[in-house]
């Protein structure tokens, strides 16, 4: 049997014999914001279910593929699709993507993500990049034997999304008039939505938005060593924050209405961190 290390080897593998160089950029696409598809010259598309070890999301609203094109001017790893705990998988399966991913040379990281605002100001539709989270999922990625190839066994999270990268962010979304705040991310594991009393806790504890992904793979590619920056689409207000309760078609619908929008702010931002890399 194959140990965890030797699967992603693999994998890594089988991507490089189908993709060739890989990008410096990984752009993650959550849940409704698809839109950067269709501006992406595609060279390859990979199907998860392709690549050994990878396994398949259940998700409505994400298929799960792996493209390599050129988005704007730039070439780009696009997953459509990412993997959540909630799904059941372990915290080991949820970031092996993104290991590999990393391992085949990506150095930028691009995770977006839909998301509950905790305040008023975080309405449906406003974006907001992330500075730092706050996880509450209860359990984390490198837990188990460090794999020191990776990493290191306790590795420093003080500057987990890239302070450059944030700033070229910013800059860009005002550069572009498009409004973005600036929020600390509450990772859960879901998959019930949050109760109105959880969400004040959330909101005492120095939260901004909630959601479900991205802090598992954020913290696993810190630990890689490679640059990170995030962004959430504010799909809904949190349980007990605005009147009516909840709904998955809510937050697939709201995505879509921005998602040309983030896609602009995607593919802008990129472009400028090309300087920096
Ligand atoms: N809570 C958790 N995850 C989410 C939410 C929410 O309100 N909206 C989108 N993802």
């Amino acid at each position: 049997m194959k140990n965890y290390l030797e699967k992603m080897m693999e994998a890594k593998e089988f991507i490089n014999a189908k993709v060739g160089t890989f990008p410096d950029f990984v752009v993650v696409l959550g849940s409704g914001l698809a839109a950067v598809l269709n501006e992406i010259k595609i060279e390859v598309e990979i199907p998860y279910s392709d690549i050994p070890y990878l396994a398949k999301t259940t998700v409505e609203g994400h298929v799960s593929k792996l493209l390599i094109g050129t988005l704007g001017e730039t070439r780009v790893a696009c997953m459509q699709g990412r993997l959540h705990f909630y799904e059941g998988l372990s915290m080991e399966e949820v970031v092996f993507p993104f290991r590999v991913f990393g391992l085949c040379g990506a150095k930028v990281f691009f995770l977006t993500n839909a998301a509950g605002g905790l305040h008023v100001e975080m309405k449906p539709a406003d974006l907001v990049l992330i500075q730092d989270h706050l996880n509450l999922m209860g359990t984390n990625p490198l837990i188990g034997k460090n794999i020191d190839k990776l990493g290191t066994r306790f590795p420093d999270m003080t500057h987990l999304y890239d302070p450059t990268l944030r700033r070229i962010v910013a800059q860009t979304a005002e550069k572009l008039a498009i409004k973005l705040q600036q929020g600390v991310y509450v990772g859960l594991h879901g998959p019930s939505y949050e109760t109105p009393a959880e969400i004040k806790m959330y909101r005492a504890l120095g939260g901004d938005v909630v959601g479900m992904s991205t802090v598992p793979e954020a913290i696993a590619l810190h630990h890689m060593g490679k640059r990170v920056v995030a962004v959430s689409c504010v799909t809904n207000l949190a349980a007990g924050v605005g009147p009516t309760p909840l709904e998955h078609s809510e937050v697939l619908e709201t995505a879509k209405k921005v998602q040309t929008v983030f896609c602009l702010l995607v593919k802008e931002s990129i472009k400028e961190m090309k300087r920096v890399l």
